[in-house]
């Protein structure tokens, strides 16, 4: 059993309308109707990689994993449910929402929901931004997710052994001198981004610290940054770059509060090369945190 994609989110909010101004104006993403009124963000050949729903509060509701073929999800399910974690399937409704030919949604040992799929169903048409923007999505996903965990060696532990995924790398970090430092596992499924899913030991009530997503060029990035300072969004990390994956971003604060990572330059792995390491530090430069 292998995942080889993010493949989308489904967020929760109380405010369709705020995301659907974030998403078009801020992060340049084409804006589609979808069914029971959900909004679908799509940025690149995919009908979609944001689904927002509404809901009554602010989160992030599911994370979207792709595997390859029908037999692959069968294993998933079958690797989820022999590590005692209740697999719960789609419903008609949800299936339809996600343009899947299946899934089944768990909860990690955070307690957080993750959803497996096969088969996206797509017209594969081309993507137009409203802004012009570039995303990098091919072969690698939609991105990336930073998720909060109060019990990181369990969830760690399940993401390796029953998932498949491999760990990258990991960063013990203090934030506060006062408190032991947190840490941060960073980890990759079958494809080259150098992290897909990340758990940190930070606490968020919308069940997630941030998500990733990629352009094609530091203007991308740059007129991201001028599109953040003109629809007055809350800029929360000031652009740098990272150690661990070479991506050079900045982080934004979205409509359901947790952050978007705008970025470009990710490393793109061949894992057969890696070495799993620990830095001793987020970011070569850059990255100054702002407040929430
Ligand atoms: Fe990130």
């Amino acid at each position: 059993m292998k995942i080889t994609e993010f493949g989308y989110v489904v967020v929760g909010t109380t405010d369709l309308g705020k995301w659907r101004d974030y998403g078009t104006k801020v992060l340049g993403m084409q804006a589609v109707d979808g069914p029971d009124g959900v909004l679908y963000l799509k940025m690149d050949e995919r009908d979609f990689r944001f689904a927002i729903q509404k809901g009554d509060k602010e989160q992030l509701f599911a994370s979207g994993w792709g595997v390859d073929s029908e037999a692959d999800f069968h294993a998933a399910k079958k690797a989820v449910e022999g590590a005692k974690a209740k697999v719960t399937p789609g419903t008609p409704a949800e299936i339809k929402l996600r343009k899947v030919q299946d899934f089944f949604s768990f909860l990690d040992p955070s307690g957080l929901r993750h959803e497996v799929f096969w088969g996206p169903i797509a017209s594969f048409s081309r993507f137009v931004s409203p802004t012009g923007t570039r995303f990098k999505t091919d072969g690698l996903g939609f991105g990336h997710a930073v998720l909060p965990t109060s019990n990181i060696q369990e969830t760690v532990a399940f993401w390796t052994k029953v998932m498949g995924f491999g760990v990258s790398d990991l960063l013990h970090m203090t934030l506060d001198p006062s408190k032991p430092p947190i840490s941060i596992y960073f980890m990759h499924c079958a494809n080259g981004r150098q992290h897909s899913l990340a758990y940190a030991e930070l606490g968020d009530p919308t069940g997630c610290n941030h998500l990733m997503v990629e352009v094609d060029s530091i203007d991308e990035v740059g007129h991201a940054l001028d599109r953040v300072d003109q629809n007055g969004v809350k800029l929360t990390l000031t652009l740098g770059r990272h150690v661990n994956d070479d991506m050079i971003s900045f982080y934004m604060k979205t409509p359901s509060g947790f952050q978007i990572e705008f970025g470009t330059g990710g490393v793109v792995k061949d894992w057969s090369k890696h070495q799993v390491f620990e830095t001793t530090r987020g970011s070569h430069w850059g990255h100054k945190f702002l407040g929430m």
